[in-house]
Protein backbone atom coordinates (compact mmCIF):
# COMPACT_ATOMS: atom_id res chain seq x y z
CA UNK A 1 0.00 0.00 0.00
CA UNK A 2 1.40 3.39 -0.96
CA UNK A 3 3.13 5.42 1.93
CA UNK A 4 0.22 7.89 3.10
CA UNK A 5 1.23 11.43 3.73
CA UNK A 6 -1.53 12.05 5.94
CA UNK A 7 -0.37 8.31 7.71
CA UNK A 8 -1.20 9.48 11.69
CA UNK A 9 1.69 7.03 12.92
CA UNK A 10 4.90 7.93 13.56
CA UNK A 11 7.03 7.99 10.92
CA UNK A 12 11.12 8.38 10.73
CA UNK A 13 11.06 12.06 10.31
CA UNK A 14 8.64 13.09 13.00
CA UNK A 15 11.15 11.63 15.46
CA UNK A 16 13.86 14.45 15.75
CA UNK A 17 11.06 16.92 15.64
CA UNK A 18 8.55 15.51 17.99
CA UNK A 19 10.32 16.35 20.98
CA UNK A 20 10.92 19.70 20.42
CA UNK A 21 7.73 20.19 20.13
CA UNK A 22 6.04 18.02 22.54
CA UNK A 23 3.97 20.34 25.71
CA UNK A 24 5.78 19.49 28.64
CA UNK A 25 2.99 20.34 31.38
CA UNK A 26 -0.50 19.85 31.40
CA UNK A 27 -1.04 23.88 30.99
CA UNK A 28 0.87 23.61 27.85
CA UNK A 29 -1.16 20.81 26.64
CA UNK A 30 -3.76 22.12 23.95
CA UNK A 31 -7.48 20.94 23.97
CA UNK A 32 -8.61 17.44 25.29
CA UNK A 33 -10.44 19.79 28.43
CA UNK A 34 -11.96 16.62 29.77
CA UNK A 35 -9.04 14.22 29.86
CA UNK A 36 -6.80 17.35 30.99
CA UNK A 37 -9.48 18.48 33.95
CA UNK A 38 -10.11 14.69 35.07
CA UNK A 39 -6.07 14.29 35.51
CA UNK A 40 -5.54 17.69 37.19
CA UNK A 41 -7.54 16.22 39.89
CA UNK A 42 -6.18 12.57 39.89
CA UNK A 43 -2.54 14.39 39.91
CA UNK A 44 -3.39 17.10 42.78
CA UNK A 45 -4.90 14.22 44.85
CA UNK A 46 -2.46 11.64 44.28
CA UNK A 47 0.33 14.33 45.54
CA UNK A 48 -1.47 15.66 48.40
CA UNK A 49 -1.66 11.71 49.18
CA UNK A 50 2.10 11.25 48.72
CA UNK A 51 1.07 8.14 46.91
CA UNK A 52 1.64 6.98 43.17
CA UNK A 53 -1.00 8.10 40.77
CA UNK A 54 -3.76 5.32 39.67
CA UNK A 55 -2.92 3.51 36.58
CA UNK A 56 -3.98 5.25 33.75
CA UNK A 57 -5.38 4.11 30.34
CA UNK A 58 -5.72 6.03 27.52
CA UNK A 59 -6.78 5.20 23.89
CA UNK A 60 -7.60 7.02 20.53
CA UNK A 61 -6.26 6.98 17.24
CA UNK A 62 -3.05 7.29 16.48
CA UNK A 63 -1.17 11.30 16.82
CA UNK A 64 -3.57 12.87 19.31
CA UNK A 65 -1.31 12.97 21.89
CA UNK A 66 -1.49 9.80 23.95
CA UNK A 67 2.09 9.53 24.29
CA UNK A 68 2.43 13.49 25.20
CA UNK A 69 0.13 13.12 28.16
CA UNK A 70 2.54 10.14 29.56
CA UNK A 71 5.36 12.36 29.58
CA UNK A 72 3.17 14.84 31.20
CA UNK A 73 2.00 13.13 33.79
CA UNK A 74 6.07 12.13 34.76
CA UNK A 75 6.54 15.60 35.12
CA UNK A 76 3.85 16.69 37.06
CA UNK A 77 4.46 13.84 39.12
CA UNK A 78 7.91 14.48 39.61
CA UNK A 79 8.82 11.12 38.69
CA UNK A 80 11.22 9.13 36.09
CA UNK A 81 9.44 7.49 33.08
CA UNK A 82 10.27 4.19 31.70
CA UNK A 83 9.05 3.75 28.20
CA UNK A 84 8.27 0.45 26.50
CA UNK A 85 5.82 -1.33 23.82
CA UNK A 86 2.75 -4.16 24.12
CA UNK A 87 5.25 -5.91 21.11
CA UNK A 88 8.59 -5.15 22.49
CA UNK A 89 8.46 -7.52 25.33
CA UNK A 90 8.97 -10.98 24.67
CA UNK A 91 9.18 -12.84 27.70
CA UNK A 92 7.42 -12.29 31.05
CA UNK A 93 11.43 -12.06 32.58
CA UNK A 94 11.77 -9.20 30.11
CA UNK A 95 9.23 -7.45 31.92
CA UNK A 96 9.66 -8.52 35.52
CA UNK A 97 13.15 -6.96 35.09
CA UNK A 98 11.45 -3.75 33.90
CA UNK A 99 9.26 -3.57 36.93
CA UNK A 100 12.51 -4.40 39.10
CA UNK A 101 14.18 -2.01 38.51
CA UNK A 102 11.24 1.05 38.66
CA UNK A 103 11.68 2.82 41.60
CA UNK A 104 9.21 4.66 43.74
CA UNK A 105 6.93 7.11 42.41
CA UNK A 106 8.10 6.34 38.46
CA UNK A 107 5.87 6.01 35.28
CA UNK A 108 6.36 2.90 33.38
CA UNK A 109 4.75 3.88 29.53
CA UNK A 110 3.66 0.81 27.26
CA UNK A 111 2.57 1.81 24.09
CA UNK A 112 0.43 -0.66 22.31
CA UNK A 113 -0.85 -2.24 25.14
CA UNK A 114 -2.92 -4.15 23.46
CA UNK A 115 -0.03 -6.16 22.02
CA UNK A 116 1.24 -8.01 25.43
CA UNK A 117 1.47 -11.08 24.70
CA UNK A 118 -0.48 -13.35 27.54
CA UNK A 119 1.83 -14.50 29.66
CA UNK A 120 3.96 -10.90 30.03
CA UNK A 121 -0.31 -9.38 30.47
CA UNK A 122 -0.72 -12.02 33.12
CA UNK A 123 2.35 -10.60 35.53
CA UNK A 124 0.89 -7.16 34.84
CA UNK A 125 -2.73 -8.31 37.05
CA UNK A 126 -0.44 -8.24 40.46
CA UNK A 127 2.13 -5.98 39.52
CA UNK A 128 -0.80 -3.62 39.27
CA UNK A 129 -3.13 -4.83 41.68
CA UNK A 130 -0.73 -5.49 44.17
CA UNK A 131 2.51 -4.17 43.62
CA UNK A 132 4.47 -7.75 43.53
CA UNK A 133 4.79 -10.59 40.65
CA UNK A 134 5.60 -14.37 41.17
CA UNK A 135 8.23 -15.78 39.45
CA UNK A 136 8.82 -19.42 38.96
CA UNK A 137 12.25 -20.65 40.56
CA UNK A 138 13.95 -24.29 38.84
CA UNK A 139 12.13 -26.35 37.08
CA UNK A 140 9.90 -29.66 37.04
CA UNK A 141 8.84 -30.66 40.90
CA UNK A 142 11.86 -28.88 42.61
CA UNK A 143 10.30 -25.80 41.09
CA UNK A 144 8.77 -22.93 43.48
CA UNK A 145 6.99 -19.95 43.06
CA UNK A 146 8.50 -16.61 44.73
CA UNK A 147 6.92 -13.45 45.40
CA UNK A 148 9.07 -10.34 44.85
CA UNK A 149 7.68 -6.25 45.81
CA UNK A 150 7.76 -4.19 43.83
CA UNK A 151 7.89 -0.40 44.36
CA UNK A 152 4.54 1.28 43.92
CA UNK A 153 4.93 2.94 40.35
CA UNK A 154 1.94 3.88 37.75
CA UNK A 155 1.55 2.07 34.80
CA UNK A 156 0.18 4.30 32.03
CA UNK A 157 -1.13 2.48 29.06
CA UNK A 158 -1.83 3.70 25.46
CA UNK A 159 -3.54 2.02 23.12
CA UNK A 160 -5.34 2.56 19.33
CA UNK A 161 -7.54 -0.78 19.76
CA UNK A 162 -9.12 -0.16 22.74
CA UNK A 163 -11.53 -3.64 21.63
CA UNK A 164 -8.57 -5.17 21.57
CA UNK A 165 -7.74 -5.02 25.87
CA UNK A 166 -8.78 -8.16 27.31
CA UNK A 167 -11.28 -7.32 30.51
CA UNK A 168 -9.08 -8.02 33.14
CA UNK A 169 -6.05 -5.95 32.04
CA UNK A 170 -9.09 -3.25 31.44
CA UNK A 171 -10.50 -2.98 34.56
CA UNK A 172 -7.06 -2.97 36.32
CA UNK A 173 -6.67 0.84 35.69
CA UNK A 174 -8.31 3.35 37.69
CA UNK A 175 -8.02 6.29 35.12
CA UNK A 176 -9.52 5.29 31.14
CA UNK A 177 -9.39 7.97 29.00
CA UNK A 178 -10.52 8.60 25.40
CA UNK A 179 -9.12 11.19 23.58
CA UNK A 180 -11.17 12.69 21.17
CA UNK A 181 -10.16 14.78 17.71
CA UNK A 182 -9.22 18.34 17.76
CA UNK A 183 -11.17 20.99 16.99
CA UNK A 184 -9.74 23.21 13.78
CA UNK A 185 -9.54 25.83 16.67
CA UNK A 186 -7.12 24.07 18.86
CA UNK A 187 -5.56 22.83 15.96
CA UNK A 188 -4.67 26.20 14.56
CA UNK A 189 -3.36 27.25 18.36
CA UNK A 190 -1.20 24.06 18.11
CA UNK A 191 0.39 25.03 14.39
CA UNK A 192 1.06 28.72 15.15
CA UNK A 193 3.02 26.99 18.61
CA UNK A 194 4.92 24.83 16.50
CA UNK A 195 5.19 27.55 13.46
CA UNK A 196 6.91 29.48 16.47
CA UNK A 197 9.22 26.67 17.12
CA UNK A 198 10.48 26.03 13.42
CA UNK A 199 10.85 29.98 13.08
CA UNK A 200 8.20 30.16 10.77
CA UNK A 201 6.09 33.22 9.51
CA UNK A 202 2.50 31.87 9.18
CA UNK A 203 -0.70 34.00 9.24
CA UNK A 204 -3.80 33.20 10.78
CA UNK A 205 -5.89 32.22 7.84
CA UNK A 206 -2.67 29.92 6.61
CA UNK A 207 -3.02 28.42 10.22
CA UNK A 208 -6.85 27.80 9.44
CA UNK A 209 -6.35 26.07 6.77
CA UNK A 210 -3.84 23.56 7.80
CA UNK A 211 -5.91 22.62 10.77
CA UNK A 212 -9.01 22.30 8.56
CA UNK A 213 -6.76 19.76 6.74
CA UNK A 214 -4.87 17.62 9.79
CA UNK A 215 -7.88 15.51 10.34
CA UNK A 216 -8.11 16.73 13.78
CA UNK A 217 -4.73 15.19 14.01
CA UNK A 218 -1.80 17.21 16.08
CA UNK A 219 0.67 14.77 14.55
CA UNK A 220 -0.68 15.53 11.09
CA UNK A 221 -0.89 18.86 11.85
CA UNK A 222 2.96 19.32 12.56
CA UNK A 223 3.68 17.31 9.42
CA UNK A 224 1.78 19.23 7.20
CA UNK A 225 3.30 22.59 8.57
CA UNK A 226 6.78 21.25 7.61
CA UNK A 227 5.83 20.29 4.35
CA UNK A 228 4.32 23.54 3.45
CA UNK A 229 6.71 25.42 5.00
CA UNK A 230 9.12 24.14 2.34
CA UNK A 231 7.18 24.97 -0.56
CA UNK A 232 7.06 28.64 1.16
CA UNK A 233 10.59 28.72 0.77
CA UNK A 234 11.33 27.14 -2.67
CA UNK A 235 8.12 28.64 -4.52
CA UNK A 236 6.88 31.78 -2.49
CA UNK A 237 8.75 34.29 -0.35
CA UNK A 238 9.04 32.17 3.02
CA UNK A 239 5.52 33.09 4.42
CA UNK A 240 2.91 30.58 5.11
CA UNK A 241 -0.74 32.15 3.81
CA UNK A 242 -3.92 30.42 2.99
CA UNK A 243 -2.99 30.65 -0.58
CA UNK A 244 0.07 29.21 -0.12
CA UNK A 245 -1.15 26.60 2.11
CA UNK A 246 -3.67 25.51 -0.36
CA UNK A 247 -1.56 25.16 -3.27
CA UNK A 248 1.04 22.88 -1.21
CA UNK A 249 -1.93 20.70 0.25
CA UNK A 250 -3.87 20.22 -3.11
CA UNK A 251 -0.51 19.13 -4.76
CA UNK A 252 0.39 16.38 -1.35
CA UNK A 253 -3.64 15.60 -2.42
CA UNK A 254 -4.49 15.49 1.13
CA UNK A 255 -8.20 17.29 0.51
CA UNK A 256 -10.63 20.24 2.20
CA UNK A 257 -11.20 18.13 4.36
CA UNK A 258 -8.05 16.53 4.94
CA UNK A 259 -9.02 12.96 3.42
CA UNK A 260 -6.02 10.94 1.50
CA UNK A 261 -6.49 8.32 -1.32
CA UNK A 262 -7.34 5.81 1.35
CA UNK A 263 -10.10 7.84 3.18
CA UNK A 264 -11.39 7.90 -0.05
CA UNK A 265 -10.81 4.85 -1.08
CA UNK A 266 -13.15 3.85 1.53
CA UNK A 267 -16.02 6.15 0.60
CA UNK A 268 -15.32 5.19 -3.09
CA UNK A 269 -15.70 1.39 -2.43
CA UNK A 270 -18.60 1.90 -0.28
CA UNK A 271 -20.51 4.20 -2.55
CA UNK A 272 -19.36 1.87 -5.81
CA UNK A 273 -19.00 -1.73 -4.28
CA UNK A 274 -21.75 -1.73 -2.09
CA UNK A 275 -24.37 0.77 -3.03
CA UNK A 276 -23.82 3.23 -0.52
CA UNK A 277 -24.25 0.70 2.03
CA UNK A 278 -25.44 -0.56 4.52
CA UNK A 279 -22.31 -2.68 4.40
CA UNK A 280 -20.53 -4.16 7.11
CA UNK A 281 -16.41 -2.56 8.11
CA UNK A 282 -15.18 -6.26 7.03
CA UNK A 283 -16.64 -6.36 3.72
CA UNK A 284 -15.06 -2.74 3.13
CA UNK A 285 -12.13 -3.47 4.68
CA UNK A 286 -11.31 -7.07 2.73
CA UNK A 287 -12.42 -5.48 -0.34
CA UNK A 288 -9.39 -2.92 -0.40
CA UNK A 289 -7.37 -5.12 0.76
CA UNK A 290 -6.93 -3.65 4.87
CA UNK A 291 -7.39 -5.36 8.38
CA UNK A 292 -11.09 -4.57 9.53
CA UNK A 293 -9.97 -3.74 13.11
CA UNK A 294 -7.42 -1.26 11.73
CA UNK A 295 -10.50 0.45 9.70
CA UNK A 296 -12.74 0.57 12.36
CA UNK A 297 -10.81 2.11 14.96
CA UNK A 298 -7.90 3.79 12.55
CA UNK A 299 -9.14 5.16 9.56
CA UNK A 300 -13.10 5.21 9.75
CA UNK A 301 -13.29 7.36 13.60
CA UNK A 302 -12.52 10.66 11.60
CA UNK A 303 -15.12 9.44 8.72
CA UNK A 304 -17.65 9.09 11.20
CA UNK A 305 -16.82 12.29 13.28
CA UNK A 306 -16.85 14.22 10.17
CA UNK A 307 -20.76 12.75 8.68
CA UNK A 308 -19.52 10.73 6.24
CA UNK A 309 -19.77 7.27 7.39
CA UNK A 310 -23.10 6.64 9.28
CA UNK A 311 -23.05 3.78 11.68
CA UNK A 312 -26.49 2.33 11.66
CA UNK A 313 -27.19 -1.59 13.19
CA UNK A 314 -27.52 -2.91 10.06
CA UNK A 315 -24.10 -1.76 8.85
CA UNK A 316 -22.07 1.52 7.61
CA UNK A 317 -24.22 3.39 5.26
CA UNK A 318 -22.27 6.28 3.32
CA UNK A 319 -23.83 9.61 4.11
CA UNK A 320 -24.69 12.34 1.35
CA UNK A 321 -21.91 14.62 2.49
CA UNK A 322 -19.66 11.23 1.24
CA UNK A 323 -21.74 11.08 -2.46
CA UNK A 324 -20.74 15.12 -2.58
CA UNK A 325 -17.44 14.94 -1.32
CA UNK A 326 -16.54 12.05 -3.48
CA UNK A 327 -18.18 13.91 -6.31
CA UNK A 328 -21.06 10.97 -6.71
CA UNK A 329 -24.33 11.71 -7.42
CA UNK A 330 -26.55 10.83 -4.27
CA UNK A 331 -29.53 8.47 -5.34
CA UNK A 332 -30.72 6.77 -2.22
CA UNK A 333 -33.83 8.09 -0.61
N1 LIG B 1 -2.63 18.52 23.13
C1 LIG B 1 -1.57 18.79 22.36
N2 LIG B 1 -1.09 20.04 22.27
C2 LIG B 1 -0.05 20.31 21.47
N3 LIG B 1 0.60 19.40 20.71
C3 LIG B 1 0.17 18.14 20.76
C4 LIG B 1 -0.92 17.76 21.58
N4 LIG B 1 -1.13 16.45 21.44
C5 LIG B 1 -0.21 16.01 20.57
N5 LIG B 1 0.58 17.02 20.15
C6 LIG B 1 1.64 16.93 19.14
O1 LIG B 1 1.39 15.80 18.33
C7 LIG B 1 2.48 14.91 18.35
C8 LIG B 1 1.98 13.50 18.43
O2 LIG B 1 1.46 13.22 19.71
P1 LIG B 1 1.70 11.81 20.43
O3 LIG B 1 1.59 12.03 21.89
O4 LIG B 1 2.95 11.19 19.95
O5 LIG B 1 0.44 11.00 19.89
P2 LIG B 1 0.04 9.47 20.13
O6 LIG B 1 0.95 8.92 21.17
O7 LIG B 1 -1.39 9.52 20.57
O8 LIG B 1 0.17 8.79 18.80
C9 LIG B 1 3.33 15.34 19.55
O9 LIG B 1 4.70 15.23 19.29
C10 LIG B 1 3.01 16.79 19.75
O10 LIG B 1 3.88 17.58 19.01
MG1 LIG C 1 2.35 7.43 20.83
Amino acid sequence: MAKRIITTELMEEDKKLESSLRPQMLTDYIGQSKVKDNLKVYIEAAKQRKEPLDHVLFFGPPGLGKTTLAGIIANEMGGNIKITSGPAIEKPGEMAAILNNLSEGDILFVDEIHRLNRQVEELMYPAMEDFAIDIVIGKGSSAKSIRLELPKFTLVGATTRAGMLTPPLRDRFGVVSRLEFYTIEELKVIILRSAQVFQVEIDEEGAIELARRSRGTPRLANRLLRRVRDFAQVRYDGKITREVACFALDLLEVDKLGLDHIDREILTTMIEKFGGGPVGIEAVATTIGEDPGTVEEVYEPYLVQNGLILRTPRGRVASELAYQHIGLNYLQG
